[in-house]
């Protein structure tokens, strides 16, 4: 499929979906690939085949929906993000829960891939030396709508290329070394998280929460209306003083925002009560 031609399908066919074309222009690659093995799967001939075929089989939109999943991650992407987490939010949350005399932190990773992310959370908590963050019982809950990522997750297995934002210390005392360039997060770290599959437009865990991180996911590739009623269900799941992260080079969808951005690191936002 020529790539102009896909670009075409996907401004036609992403917004009838609740998706934004703009999220998809840098990483179409990905879904140009898998709309093309589709073409070939049902015999058509071209994006033109397939829009007729989409207009007579309604459920072939569910199907496409599933193709327009961006997978890309890594441990610790965006560097600056997870140093704030480690050194300030991390350590503040695990002081709040300590004058609470609650041991316990709730964190939900939503859209966590394939567990790059809730796992890099782990791997912040157990290399803490933070006195207070050590005594909590950091509990991750990790969702995402795709099964064969949370398969993925589950394995923990991961190539090396995937670890190349993390301090090298922390990745070599976090994975034990495989075979050809493939690395196994070692198991204590895989303990304190539970993945499930949750498509964010249906259902989100009940919370509440004191970190959420939901990063490259609503605020990339929703349409603006569906961004605003998740980050109302957001701020919902968020205990009062408690934090969201957003991707690097996301924003947030409403002016009078229930967060205030960190100054020095914009991604994470702070639940305030105004
Ligand atoms: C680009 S990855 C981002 C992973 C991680 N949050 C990060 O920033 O590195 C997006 C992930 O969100 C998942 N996803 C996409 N749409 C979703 C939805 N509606 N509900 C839950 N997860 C979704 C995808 O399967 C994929 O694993």
């Amino acid at each position: 499929m020529r790539d102009a031609d896909c670009i075409a399908f996907l401004q036609w066919a992403l917004p009838k979906m609740g998706f934004r074309w703009p999220g998809f222009r840098k990483v179409r690659g990905q879904v140009c690939k898998r709309v093309g093995r589709r073409l070939k799967e049902l015999g058509l001939a071209d994006t033109q085949a397939y829009r007729e075929y989409l207009s007579s089989q309604p459920d072939e939109w569910a199907i496409l929906d599933g193709l327009c999943r961006i997978t890309i991650s890594r441990f610790f992407r965006d560097r600056k993000v997870y140093e704030t987490l480690g050194d300030e939010v991390l350590p503040e949350l695990g002081r709040q829960r300590a004058s609470a005399g609650e041991p316990v932190l709730d964190i939900w990773s939503a859209g966590c891939g394939a567990g790059e992310e809730p796992y890099s959370i782990s791997i912040l908590c157990h290399h803490s030396d933070d006195p207070d963050l050590q005594r909590a019982e950091v509990r991750v809950l990790a969702t995402d709508s795709d099964e064969h990522q949370l398969d993925r997750a589950r394995a923990a297995i991961y190539p090396l290329g995937c670890t190349k934002d993390m301090p090298a210390e922390i990745r070599d005392s976090a994975f034990e070394k495989l075979h050809q360039d493939q690395l196994l997060l070692r198991e204590p770290l895989r303990r304190d998280i539970e993945f499930a599959c949750q498509d964010l437009r249906q259902e989100m865990p009940d919370g509440p929460f004191h970190l959420i991180l939901c990063r490259n996911v609503a605020f990339t590739y929703f349409v603006e209306e569906t961004q605003r009623e998740l980050l109302a269900a957001l701020n919902q799941r968020l205990l009062p003083g408690g934090y969201l992260v957003i991707g690097a080079h996301e924003k947030l969808p409403s002016e009078r925002s229930p967060f205030d951005p960190l100054p020095h690191c914009t991604s994470i936002v702070r639940r305030v009560d105004r």
